[in-house]
């Protein structure tokens, strides 16, 4: 077992403007799970995965991750444990310009052991494998939408995490990156790693083992 989400409900805003998010979603992430998410925007996705990463707190209910409950988690802890078990990757790439591609993907390992020089290698061949060997050393700002989003992937899969949460990470990619992003995601996952995928796409969705279909801040149907 990863996670456990029991009941939770998430608030943002207060009196009159406040939002629902979430209202009421449970349900478990065992090791070597490989669960997508769908559903209309608004619908709660991206802040059931910011409670599965730990980034946020839910307003009532409660996260468990390794049997701990997150909300008893010190903040120190918390970030340990998000630098080293889990990989993110966000609906919008977040890459640092001054640094190159390389530099970026490397960026958590400094958050995690430090060990810049024995990463460096995983660092290059997962690049390799993204199919970006050849602008390792160029500066984001000058990369291509998809270019951006696969350096995302790299930097997510550094330190090895058990967890990938990827919140549309085709989103507005070509069908043959988006292609090659899902294929990767299957390639981690059959190596054990636990992946939740947010995707707008269901025939990328049918990659999942299970398919979780959202609305109005509740999981609604449970497609596979
Ligand atoms: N930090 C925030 N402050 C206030 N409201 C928020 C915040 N984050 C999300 N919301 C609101 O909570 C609801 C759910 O948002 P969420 O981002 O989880 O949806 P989503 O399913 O990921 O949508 P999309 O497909 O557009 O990414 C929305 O109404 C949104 O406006
Ligand atoms: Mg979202």
């Amino acid at each position: 077992m990863i996670t456990k989400v029991i009941n939770v409900h998430k608030t943002y805003g207060s009196r009159e403007s406040r939002v629902t998010a979430l209202n009421g979603v449970s349900l478990d992430i065992n090791d070597g799970d490989y669960i997508s998410i769908i559903g209309p925007s608004g619908s709660g996705k991206t802040t059931l995965l910011s409670l599965i990463g730990c980034l946020i707190h839910p307003s009532k209910g409660d996260v468990y991750y390794n049997k701990n409950r997150v909300s008893d988690i010190s903040e120190e802890e918390l970030c340990i444990l998000r630098g080293q078990e889990i990989g993110f990757v966000f609906q919008f790439t977040d890459l640092l310009s001054n640094l190159n591609v390389l530099e970026n993907v490397l960026v958590p390992v400094i958050f995690n052991d430090g060990q810049i020089s024995l990463k460096k290698q995983y660092a290059k061949e997962l690049l390799e494998r993204l199919g970006l060997g050849y602008c390792m050393y160029a500066k984001t700002n000058f990369l291509s939408g998809g270019e951006r989003q696969r350096v995302a992937i790299a930097r997510a899969m550094i330190n090895r995490p058990r967890l990938i949460l990827a919140d549309e990470p085709t989103g507005d990619l070509d069908a043959k990156t988006s292609e090659l992003i899902i294929k990767l995601f299957n390639e981690f996952n059959s190596e054990g790693v636990t992946i939740i995928l947010i995707t707008h796409n269901r025939n990328f969705a049918d990659n999942a083992k299970n398919i979780y279909q959202m609305g109005e801040g509740r999981i609604q149907k449970i497609l596979k």
